[in-house]
């Protein structure tokens, strides 16, 4: 029996979704919620299409695939979480409508509830704060793709009970994450650490004009080792998610010069060119390989 048996996830985008890939797997009974019409069900769908691929490769056995899917249902609104003993959000990173949903969902789950938040850089505090019971609040912030970045950094908010961070902890391990707890600064451990990257390798293309962003991921990638380079990270990221990061961070840090967004990723983002969510962002995605979108 994993440590939280009923685990409810609102917004079922790719952090969402992800999330309950590993909790299903883990063994909890998950409910997936989501503000757009047919996204939950999209989701269930696209999670028992991975439960089924994995079991081709021989990576789940049929029956655990199976079990998996069995697991994951849709709720039609938040009042249908009342029977969850952990809540995780992953919606839009907007402080207002994220202390919203944290009273909607209060209002339905019962006081024992944990309620967790998978925000990127927004308070930890200032979403609790909109609670009744902060003490049950903490931040639950996992990377992408959840399922293969084993990482996950649990958060306490300045009213967060210890004791929630030690059951968040426990059931990362009991999903084959290793829980790296921390406090509530903005940015948390990684993106306070590795925003600085990206903003930088705005700085050298966009206003520096000393180099394309190619070159840039190809040198921080090749020569640095990074895994992905700064512009396939905001990619794969996805500039909508990116560009509210990077802006809250530079608000939350006072105008720290390390922070500050650029014009080019708003550009872009206005573009449409959301990275590989849309096919498009710095790159063309899809087929072979990825070719630079001028
Ligand atoms: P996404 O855009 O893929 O998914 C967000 C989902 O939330 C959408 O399906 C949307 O319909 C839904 N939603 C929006 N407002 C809602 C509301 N009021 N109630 C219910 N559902 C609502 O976004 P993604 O990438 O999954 O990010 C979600 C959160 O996770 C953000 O806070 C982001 O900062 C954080 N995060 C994102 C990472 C990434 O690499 N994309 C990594 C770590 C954290």
């Amino acid at each position: 029996m994993p440590s939280f048996a009923r685990v409810g996830i609102v917004g079922t985008g790719a952090m969402g979704a992800g999330i309950a890939q590993i909790a299903a797997q883990a063994g909890a009974a998950v409910l997936l919620f989501d503000a757009r019409e047919g996204a939950a069900d999209a989701a269930k769908a696209r999670l028992v299409e991975t439960w089924g691929k994995l079991a081709e490769k021989g990576k789940l056995t049929p029956e655990a695939a199976r079990t998996a899917g069995e697991r994951v249902a849709t709720a039609a609104s938040t009042a249908d979480l009342r029977d969850c003993d952990l809540v995780v959000e992953a919606i839009v990173e907007d402080l207002d409508v994220k202390r919203r949903v944290f009273r909607e969902i209060e209002a339905a789950v019962s006081p024992d509830c944990v309620l967790a938040t998978n925000t990127s850089s927004l308070s930890v505090t200032t979403i609790a704060a909109a609670c009744e019971k902060p003490a049950r609040v903490a931040g639950y912030h996992f990377f992408n793709p959840v399922p293969l970045m084993r990482v996950v950094e649990v958060i306490a908010g300045a009213r967060t009970d210890p004791a929630v961070c030690d059951r968040l902890a426990a059931f990362a391990a009991e999903m084959g994450h290793r829980a790296v707890r921390c406090g509530d600064s903005p940015g948390f451990i990684v993106n306070h650490a590795g925003r600085g990257f990206g903003t930088e390798a705005l700085q050298i293309v966009a206003a520096e004009g000393a180099a394309t962003f190619a070159d840039v991921d190809r040198a921080l990638r090749d020569q640095v080792g990074f895994r992905l380079g700064p512009f396939e990270l905001m990619d794969l990221t996805g500039l909508d998610v990116s560009q509210p990061v990077m802006e809250s961070m530079h608000r939350q840090f006072h105008g720290e010069p390390r922070f500050r967004p650029s014009w080019l990723l708003r550009q872009r983002l206005d573009a449409g060119l959301l990275g590989r969510k849309a096919g498009e962002g710095f790159y063309r995605h899809g087929g072979a390989g990825q070719e630079p979108v001028p």
